[in-house]
């Protein structure tokens, strides 16, 4: 009697020591204690031998640790289960149940949108895109466009030089994909130049460092301003809506003349007034004008046979105009919470 219950004891303390590893550990323990000749069983077979006065004592002690033994592999098994789904799985801390990780769907830029969106629309007007490079030499950027050393006109766009270089900077304008491909190209000429242009201006929601433009330059014979209002009137009226209404204002570019800039009523308050159109009702959109016939005569085009006219503008105005987008540095923080929400409306 003493001798079982010293055993029942270490049984006890051994499985009170136990931690199973895995299923297969789980089953072996069942096996040894509780199985149908397992340790449990071999103990219940002892009844036999154990004096009848003692026999009651002894039949609780057993049950007692019968229920100890069950209820201990009980409570892993649940937590084998909880741990896989199965329970049959190790419970070595994964959670096999879990789901797996979504993989969240990209979108497009509103940028790359409205970019899109422009050289779609001038595509149907028979301009093609043209390319230039980012870093540019002084030529391009500014001699070309009739913008010689120590001209005022420089001063209006704050520029990066390269330091190795000071003939070389980060191009302030996409005009300077114009010299580039009159350089190449001879009439007629019609393209579209999209791309990002730096300046060195404090980055506030109304300013940045770096944002994008879009060229357009066409060159043929009898090429007049009428042309160009055409053409800019066909693109805002597909690119806002029929209602849209344009006017010009006399402007000032070295590369063109005469020059003038567009306004469309502003399309935030409706021409009611705003502090995007800063209550005017209008919004500048871009800077236009008659190639100038010197920036003709640079690349060694006739200006008596050719005309032509130019247009820049900045793709992050028709964005904000069109998405309702007040500070430029959404554009360049990645948040997806603001990238998300755009679709193309091509
Ligand atoms: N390059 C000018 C700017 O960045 C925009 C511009 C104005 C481009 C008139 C043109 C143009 O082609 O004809 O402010």
């Amino acid at each position: 009697m003493d001798e079982l219950l010293q055993q029942i004891e270490t049984y006890r303390s051994e499985i009170g020591s136990i931690v199973p590893n895995g299923a297969e550990a789980l089953e072996a323990y069942r096996i040894r204690f509780l199985g149908t000749k397992g340790i449990v069983k071999n103990l219940f077979t002892e009844m036999k031998n154990v004096p009848a006065d003692k026999k009651k004592e002894f039949g609780q002690i057993l049950n007692d640790f019968k229920q100890f033994a069950e209820s201990r592999y009980e409570s892993w098994k649940s937590a084998a289960r909880a741990g896989d789904g199965t329970g049959t799985a190790p419970s070595d801390g994964k959670d096999l149940s879990l789901p797996g990780d979504p993989l969240p769907l990209g979108a497009h830029h509103p940028i790359s949108l409205v970019r899109d969106q422009i050289v779609h629309i001038f595509g149907r007007l028979g301009f093609s895109v043209a390319e230039g490079p980012e870093i540019e030499d002084d030529w391009h950027n500014f001699t070309a466009l009739n913008l010689p050393e120590n001209h005022p006109a420089r001063d209006m766009q704050d520029t990066f030089y390269i330091h190795q270089n000071p003939d070389w900077l980060l191009r302030t304008h996409t005009s300077s994909v114009q010299a580039r491909v009159m350089e190449q190209q001879k009439p007629p000429i019609r393209i579209i130049c999209p791309g990002r242009v730096y300046r060195n201006e404090t980055i506030s929601a109304r300013a940045h460092c770096f944002f994008h433009q879009t060229e357009g330059l066409y060159v043929d014979e009898d090429v007049s301003f009428a042309d160009l209002k055409q053409t800019l009137y066909f693109f805002v009226q597909e690119m806002f809506g029929k209602e849209v209404r344009i006017r010009f204002r006399p402007s000032y570019f070295p590369f063109t003349e005469p020059s003038a800039e567009m306004d469309i009523n502003c399309r935030i308050c409706g021409g009611s007034g705003c502090a995007v159109c800063k209550h005017t009702g209008w919004v500048e959109i871009l800077g236009s004008g008659m190639v100038h016939p010197k920036m003709l005569e640079n690349f060694g085009i006739d200006s008596n046979k050719y005309t032509g006219f130019a247009f820049g503008m900045g793709i992050e105005r028709i964005c904000q105009l069109k998405y309702r987008i007040n500070d430029l540095r959404l554009y360049s923080q990645n948040d997806v919470r603001f990238l998300k929400q755009f679709t193309s409306a091509t």
